[in-house]
């Protein structure tokens, strides 16, 4: 059992400084809890609001073994970590959350679906091939047909590490040469996500489920609306899913599922992550327990938060602008926050890049539709730029 909480100065450390890490840290001040971050530069969006920021590599065995000996409780904001580190801190009596062997399966795409499979969980079905050559040997012995949806097992994030093959042409241009996981590609009508915490007691809390709007130049998520657009069978459904895998999982803490809604209505999973998640931001402003508070009450092991949205939210990430690359400014802000109802969030990176996510924005309004007509004006009005480009 862990020591009591808050009062006894907890000391909760996190694997990774970026925007999550940031969030996170945030909601832990307000409990007083003492945050500790790992990551490789103090200039990270973390590292100002922690308590203790440690310089170093998270997919490196000794930085982590050695950042996780200082604290009580151990979590990530990234999945790309070094599990074998947790693993050995486990064993060593240090709380790890999510679960190193949980970790180890979820951060390779290929695993991921072979768990989905063994515990007969809905996804698309799958190839596990090795390189570019397998891939395109698959095809010649017609194991494998165009159009596919090639995925990196262990470098993806955002979209890179994701490439659609539909033509002959593609699979000279486009094709990955590294360990893939091949799906077809999915007819999809929307993409979902639901946001779960499981506490060690194995109390369970789904967060409304939202829908996910891509730009789809650079592949990753524009804007988020919640309530999402869907049937009460289709919500309770990956509600249900979403429950359902974050116990067989057996993690403790944040789950986040993204799910493909067919053209026929079937709810498949696409990926899951065990730690916030950017489909849970506008909880922050948006609903009773923010995703951040919901993660550290159930890696502390206390009661979860209530998840009732109060008010329709959209969020919209603000993505750095194409052909912007350098010392970031932000044009058009006091416009875009002049919109009522909008909560910026700015991650602080020093350095915008095409697409990069510089920060969000959420806007909050009784009626979603008004409040996403804000959201695409904050989209088109503010744009992130460097004087350097
Ligand atoms: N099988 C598929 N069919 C159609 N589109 C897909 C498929 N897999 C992924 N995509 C698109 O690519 C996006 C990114 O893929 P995902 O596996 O979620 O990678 P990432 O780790 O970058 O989020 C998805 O959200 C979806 O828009
Ligand atoms: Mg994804």
């Amino acid at each position: 059992m862990a020591k009591a909480l808050i009062n006894d100065g907890f000391r909760v450390g996190i694997l990774g400084g970026g925007q999550l890490g940031k969030m996170l840290a945030l909601a832990a001040q307000n409990w007083e809890l003492t945050t500790w971050i790992l990551d490789a530069s103090s200039e990270f969006p973390a590292a100002q609001v922690c308590d203790h920021f440690v310089a170093g590599n998270f997919k490196d065995y000794d930085d982590v073994y050695n950042f996780g000996k200082q604290v009580d409780v151990l979590t990530i904001e990234i999945e790309h970590v070094n599990t074998d580190a947790l693993l050995q801190l486990e064993k060593e009596g240090v709380i790890v959350h999510p679960s190193p062997a949980a970790l180890t399966t979820i951060k390779d795409k290929g695993l991921q679906k072979l768990f989905y499979q063994a515990h007969d969980l809905p996804t698309s079905p799958f190839q596990l091939l090795d390189d570019a050559a397998a891939i395109k040997q698959a095809i010649q012995d017609g194991q494998l047909q165009l159009p596919f949806v090639q995925k990196s097992r262990t470098a993806g994030y955002d979209g890179k590490g994701v490439a659609i093959i539909r033509t002959e042409a593609d699979l000279d241009n486009l094709l990955m040469d590294a360990p893939s996981m091949i799906e077809p590609l999915v007819d999809i009508d929307k993409e979902l996500a639901v946001i779960v915490a499981r506490n060690p007691s194995g109390d369970i809390q789904a967060f409304p489920p939202v829908e996910m709007e891509f730009n789809p130049t650079a592949n990753l998520v524009e804007f988020l609306f919640c309530p999402a657009n869907i049937s009460t069978e289709v919500a309770d459904r990956a509600t249900q899913i979403a429950r359902q895998v974050i116990e067989d999982f057996n993690i403790c803490g944040l789950l986040a599922v993204e799910f493909f809604l067919t053209n026929d209505g079937e709810v498949l999973i696409n990926e899951v992550a065990p730690r916030p998640h950017n489909s849970g931001h506008h909880t922050i402003d948006s609903a009773i327990t923010s995703q951040f508070q919901q993660h550290l009450r159930a890696i502390v092991d206390l009661p979860l938060g209530a998840t009732d949205a109060l008010v329709p939210a959209v969020m919209v990430n603000l993505l750095g602008a194409p052909e912007h690359t350098g010392p970031a400014h932000y044009e058009g802000l006091s416009e875009c926050i002049a919109q009522p109802g909008t909560h910026f969030h700015i991650y602080g990176k020093t350095v915008t890049k095409p697409f990069r996510k510089m920060g969000h924005a959420t806007v909050v309004d009784q009626d979603l539709e008004a409040a996403k007509t804000k959201a695409r004006y904050i989209n088109e009005h503010l744009r992130i730029v460097s004087k350097e480009a």
